[in-house]
């Protein structure tokens, strides 16, 4: 690397910037015969010392027993000659303060925006990914619990496909088990003379529905309230989610109205939330394989039976807290969650053979989560180096810190904080007098874009493990770390390019004048980092600093330097440049968090 540096001034983008500081400054450190980690390159928190810092000479000379200053002052020496930095200063005890030169710094940037991932997908060798994630339940409504799971399973998947990884989703329905059997039962007390109640009576069956979205939704509650007080229905619902497992026709035909008009229904949810499935399946998927299953595990000794049911021990010896086994199979025959999502995970190895499964998936799953790993890896139901994660997250409050509910103390309805998001963008929107400048189809378009936006950044810039209150009033504000001002600042940049193009501008040659466009361009250098971070520990949080980072520094760029109003024109060529370059990196990171930009707004 240090001859191509030498000969050409700089490296062929092949790292991060910070990587290739860092593997810069290892050599430096290397040639001392210390070690090249101690080289590691950081953003200075201090901009007025210098762009980037490296403090590994004290730590290296800890190690060394030699004087901090003077290694540091040995590793300066040995940076100069790469002549990529204007100025290297020795600060304190060996701390080492890096400036990049400016022709450093725009061919940098230049590589970056020649690659159409800005570098990011360098290195990443594509990976085949099922992301798990939405898990809605057949006639419950989805309810705040799904908005988390939606957004932050949208936002990995899309990530994923950015990077060029193969990304198969399942939004894995719940469909199976007790609730059917409760629905059934509670549909037959209603109306017992419909055909599918008929035990000799095998089709065909009508083609509607007999039963409504809505009225699903007021008769699981009521058929989950009678099986409490009444052993007798709890018994009988038990036998219907039996006979149904086992194929019972009139069962399947209203189990399959149920499931259809469920799905539906969480497609309108689905859409407002911009999430994408490539697969509908369901717990209920598994039915066939799970005799398989279970059969296989008996005959090679992974099952056991235990007070009556089938179940896999998953306990470790080095095991801190209590760990169950899992259940497969209880005394009556009925089937589990945990038993469902370990076929799953065979069926998705016969079918994908995966390199990891994503999970995302209320924090409070996470026991169960932890026994299906164990199981499949005990029982060898996925190759051994398939990555299996729950990705798990934190509750969303209301304003008063306790978990989010209606004001009767029911559920929140996914619904409802939607439509209650885009109601207060366009409060907000109005407010600021933006709204007359629409007609009314684009106003609608605007309100729902910047409503989406609004509960989209909110979620996703929390750390995912912590809760969080969700406050539309904080949410909607145009300004800060909210959706609706990072859409808001490349809608800017947009409106300036196309006046730009009206008056037959061109972009030119990248140019760094001013010490704003060169903060501007250490933003833009800094997104390879920061879509790494994401990747690797599934936290989007990392991607709304970053784009949060970007509109910051484009502001004060745009507060400092004239674009339109140059007169030089080289420098408002390249100025034109950054800004298409900032709105293009701004726009790909708004993409891959499932923010849309509108045109205007
Ligand atoms: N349906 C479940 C729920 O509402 C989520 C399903 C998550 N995925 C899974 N493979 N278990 O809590």
């Amino acid at each position: 690397m240090q001859e191509t540096i030498q000969k050409k001034g700089r490296d062929p983008v092949t790292t991060s910037l910070l990587q290739q500081l860092s593997a810069l400054t290892g050599q430096a450190f290397a040639a001392l015969d210390l070690d090249p980690s101690y080289g590691k390159v950081v953003v200075s928190q201090r901009r007025e010392l210098g762009q980037f810092q490296c403090n590994g000479a004290l730590a290296a000379a800890k190690q060394a027993k030699q004087d901090p200053r003077k290694i540091a002052k040995e590793v300066v020496e040995k940076l100069e000659e790469f002549g990529i930095f204007a100025k290297l200063e020795l600060a304190g005890p060996g701390f080492i303060n890096m400036r990049l030169t400016d022709d450093f710094l725009v061919g940098h940037i230049n590589d970056l925006t020649d690659d159409e991932s800005f570098c990011c997908r360098t290195g990443h060798t594509p990976e085949k990914v099922i992301v798990d994630f939405g898990g809605p339940n057949v006639a419950k409504a989805m309810h705040v619990g799904h908005l988390r799971a939606t957004i932050i399973g949208e936002c990995l998947r899309r990530l994923r496909a950015f990077m060029g990884d193969e990304v198969i989703s399942d939004v894995h329905f719940g469909d199976w088990g007790l609730p059917m059997g409760l629905l059934i039962k509670e549909i037959e007390l209603d109306k017992p003379e419909l055909d599918y109640f008929k035990e000799d009576y095998t089709g065909p069956y009508s083609e509607a529905s007999p039963v409504t979205v809505e009225e699903l939704q007021v008769l699981y509650p009521a058929a989950s309230a009678r099986s409490k007080e009444d052993p007798a229905f709890l018994e009988a619902a038990r036998s219907a989610t039996f006979d149904l497992q086992n194929g019972r026709a009139g069962y399947r035909a209203l189990w399959q109205h149920m499931r259809d008009i469920s799905i539906n229904e969480t497609k309108t949810d689905f859409d407002l939330l911009g999430a994408h499935f490539t697969e509908w399946k369901g717990e209920a998927d598994t039915n066939d394989h799970i005799p398989v299953m279970l059969s296989r595990l008996e005959k090679e000794g992974y099952s056991e039976i235990s007070d009556g049911a089938v179940v896999v021990q998953v306990a470790e010896e080095t095991d801190k807290k209590d760990m169950p086994p899992l259940i497969l199979q209880k005394s009556d025959g009925a089937v589990m969650y945990g038993t469902t999502d370990l076929a799953t995970i065979e069926m998705r190895e016969h079918d994908h053979s995966p390199n990891s499964i994503l999970y995302v998936v209320d924090a409070r799953q996470s026991l169960h989560f932890e026994q299906v790993f164990r199981a499949a890896r005990k029982c060898n139901s996925i190759n051994a180096d398939c990555h299996l994660e729950h990705v798990g997250f934190g509750t969303v409050n209301g304003t008063d810190g306790k978990p989010l509910k209606t004001r009767d103390g029911g559920v929140v309805r996914l619904r409802a904080l939607i439509t209650d998001a885009i109601q207060e963008a366009r409060k907000v929107i109005e407010e600021a007098g933006l709204a007359d400048r629409f007609d009314a189809a684009e106003l609608d378009d605007i309100t729902e874009k910047v409503g989406i936006a609004a509960i989209k950044y909110a979620d996703l810039s929390n750390q995912r493990m912590s809760n969080y209150a969700f406050d539309l009033e904080r949410f909607t504000k145009f300004e800060g770390r909210t959706g609706p001002y990072q859409m808001y600042a490349a809608v800017r940049i947009k409106s300036m390019l196309r006046k730009a193009a009206e008056q037959k501008l061109s972009d030119g040659k990248l140019l760094a004048t001013e010490e704003a466009e060169r903060n501007l361009m250490l933003a833009l250098a800094a997104l390879p980092e920061a879509v790494q971070a994401a990747l690797s520990k599934n936290t989007p949080n990392v991607l709304c600093d970053h784009v949060y980072a970007l509109t910051q520094e484009f502001n004060g760029f745009y507060h400092d330097c004239q674009v339109l109003g140059e007169e030089n024109q080289e420098i408002k060529a390249s100025r034109l440049r950054l800004c298409a370059i900032t709105l293009r990196q701004i726009e790909l990171v708004l993409n891959i968090l499932g923010i849309e930009v509108p045109e205007r707004m």
